[in-house]
């Protein structure tokens, strides 16, 4: 454990009431810093950063940013029916594929006007044509980019612009699929100049593709946050009500979701019901509950369900957008209780294991738009008080991809994006109020408000950023990594 100085003991107190001494000289490159962590018991991430399960926060844009940039997102229920959060999660796992199974496919009497619908839903273009325009009939041809990119005549039947299936090259799949090598179809791909390469069955059925662009995408991003197939990884938030998360994570795991937050103001009893329920039926996923935020939440939750539990989520009342400890008089101060909650997890990993704990909310935001960066240095204290990863809304919420709308502030004279809290009456409108319990109770009492933060442009330009300035908080005090960080930092009051 790092050192905790002996005025902090038994205080309540925040990122701004701390600082990390530097003890010693560094002798590395500030990019040398490693900060791969562990998000769950299971799953590795190279970045500390999860982005929050906020309707104006993240949806497939921000999962996928965030899972491009080695960290990972939890797509909202707030204001998504379970169909449409399905629809979030499909676009993330089609964004990047090794062999995308599953393909969308049309017919060749369908339209350019159909396959530029499909970019829109999906982000690509590339479409295998089959006889009958599903994946039960045998492939005809093919259309990409290539062939749609300039056109303006979308009632043009496919037939008339495919490259048709004599002129088509594709790959077996006893020779790909079969032997799951990807490396022979990229090399297929590669070799012949393809945008696309179908894999076909012996009765020459599309079973998969691959793609140029997924190629690119994996050199481009070498910290992604991949499976076993080279898709992004995602999880989803899902409601603290059990009738409720059967059916997302239901629907969730056949669209191929890694995990999920069961998200509340604060663990309900039932939560342990539902992790059971997941961890039962659905093997493969993760499990993160939430959220929590003393030792005493720690101890009861790992004597009662570790097994059914891969990660904890402290925070109670730290964000931007909260008001719960103004108006209910109860909640911590998120640096205190971080410590507190790892302390109580490392107090119990002898005899149960190991437990990562996920720093959510109170990560602040620069106060004005000329500071363009916000506050790495919050992250790496999250991370010194022995957080694996920090969850942040409002931090990400000025982003491009975000899922808050954007406007122009006249006061203020700047754009800005609305960041809404969960708590919130406008939240709880739609399913915000299930987080905090009450969604049956008739008298609602807000426990977050609506709040407008800067506008900053594109997340590819900003998340970079914000790496280098966790790294080179890292560097100036000796540390190389998140290991050494959280045995040696000297946490002091300022
Ligand atoms: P930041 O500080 O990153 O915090 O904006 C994000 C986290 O805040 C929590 N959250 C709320 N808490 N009332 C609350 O008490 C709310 O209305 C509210 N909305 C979000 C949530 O844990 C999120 O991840």
């Amino acid at each position: 454990m790092p050192k905790l100085h002996p005025d902090l003991q038994n205080k309540e107190f925040w990122y701004k009431d701390i600082t990390l001494i530097p003890n010693q000289l560094p002798d590395f490159e500030r990019d040398e810093v490693d900060l791969t962590t562990n998000f769950t018991k299971r799953i590795r991430l190279k970045t500390p950063f999860v982005s929050a399960p906020m309707d104006t926060v993240t949806e497939a844009k921000m999962a996928i940013l965030m899972s491009l940039m080695g960290g990972i997102g939890v797509i909202h229920y707030n204001f998504l029916t379970i169909d449409e959060q399905i629809k979030e999660v499909e676009k993330v796992k089609r964004f990047q594929a090794g062999f995308v199974f599953n393909p969308v496919v049309l017919s060749s009497q369908n339209t350019i006007r159909d396959v530029y619908n499909i970019n829109e839903k999906y982000g690509f273009f590339s479409t295998p044509i089959t006889e009958d325009g599903t994946l039960n009939s045998k492939l005809v041809g093919i259309v990409t980019r290539r062939d749609v990119r300039y056109r303006k005549d979308m009632d043009t039947k496919l037939k008339d612009i495919m490259t048709p299936r004599e002129k088509l090259i594709a790959a077996k799949k006893s020779e790909t699929v079969d032997k799951n090598d990807l490396h022979f179809a990229n090399e297929i791909l590669r070799k012949n100049n393809l945008d696309t390469l179908p894999i076909v069955d012996e009765k020459d059925k599309v079973v998969a593709l691959v793609t140029d662009s997924d190629l690119k995408k994996n050199m481009q991003y070498p910290l992604a946050t991949k499976n076993e197939n080279k898709q992004l990884k995602v999880f989803i938030a899902v409601e603290s009500r059990l009738g409720l998360a059967k059916e997302r994570i239901g629907k969730g795991y056949d669209a191929g979701i890694d995990g999920i937050v069961i998200d509340a103001s604060v663990v309900f009893k039932e939560q342990l019901e539902i992790a059971k329920y997941c961890k039962e039926n659905f093997p493969k996923l993760d499990i993160v509950l939430g959220n929590i935020g003393s030792a005493g939440m720690v101890r009861e939750i790992i004597e009662a369900g570790f097994d059914y539990c891969d990660a904890l989520k402290v925070g109670m009342g730290p964000g931007a957008a909260c008001i719960t400890q103004e108006e209910l008089g109860t909640g911590r101060a998120q640096a205190s209780a971080v410590w507190d909650c790892v302390k109580a997890a490392k107090k119990l990993e002898k005899k149960y294991g190991f437990l990562p704990i996920i720093a959510d909310g109170g990560i602040r935001i620069a106060d004005t738009i000329e500071q363009e960066m916000t506050k790495p240095g919050d992250i790496t204290k999250a991370l010194a008080l022995g957080a694996k990863t920090c969850m942040m809304g409002s931090l990400l919420a000025g982003l491009d991809e975000s899922s808050g709308e954007k406007e122009f502030d006249y006061e203020e004279n700047r754009m800005v994006k609305k960041y809404r809290g969960m708590g919130s009456i406008e939240a709880m409108e739609k399913r915000g109020a299930l987080r905090y319990g009450i969604e049956k109770m008739k008298i609602k009492i807000p426990e977050g408000k609506v709040i407008k933060v800067p506008y900053r442009g594109s997340g590819y330009d900003f998340i970079p950023k914000l790496i280098a300035g966790v790294k080179q908080s890292f560097q100036k005090q000796g540390f190389r990594n998140i290991k050494e960080l959280q045995e040696e930092a000297d946490i002091r009051p300022i």
